[in-house]
């Protein structure tokens, strides 16, 4: 089967992470261990140009994204602002090529939000706008080198 380019730039692939928005990445970090009992948690990280600290909490087939801001200005200061107790933020797919992926939607009409930049998982990603994604906020990841896609 041939496979050409234009199909594979937006190929949906592995569910790479779930983002938490969290007020205490301390606070979730206890409930996950105590209440669902996770043991794979790694050491929470500060990420200043998106605003942010971030913690992955790893479940079998993905991880959990626990984001907390680091300042008033964060986007997620924001959300939680909206919802104080924190909640679900994003999801985040792999994709094959992230820049062919940005192309692809814009060339559907699809929206996304800035340009791709390297974030907490250290391959380029972007945000799709929740609009064109029936309120979701879909974050595209290019996949980590020697990650089977799915
Ligand atoms: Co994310």
């Amino acid at each position: 089967m041939t496979t050409f380019r234009s199909e594979t730039a937006g190929t949906l692939g592995r569910l790479n992470h779930v983002g938490i928005a969290t007020p205490s990445i301390a606070r979730s970090v206890a409930t996950y261990r105590t209440l669902l009992g996770a043991t794979a948690i790694g050491e929470p990280f500060d990420v200043p140009a998106q605003g942010v600290r971030v913690c992955f909490v790893d479940a079998p087939n993905t991880q959990i994204e626990l984001i907390e801001p680091l300042d008033d200005a964060s986007p997620i200061a924001g959300f939680l602002r909206r919802n104080p107790a924190g909640g679900q933020h994003h999801v985040c797919f792999e994709v094959p090529d992230v820049h062919a992926a940005v192309a692809d939607l814009k060339a559907k009409g699809a929206t996304v939000l800035g340009e791709p930049r390297t974030g907490a998982p250290g391959t380029p990603t972007v945000f799709v706008d929740p609009r064109d994604m029936g309120g979701l906020l879909v974050e595209l990841m290019e996949a980590p080198v020697g990650h089977a896609p799915a």
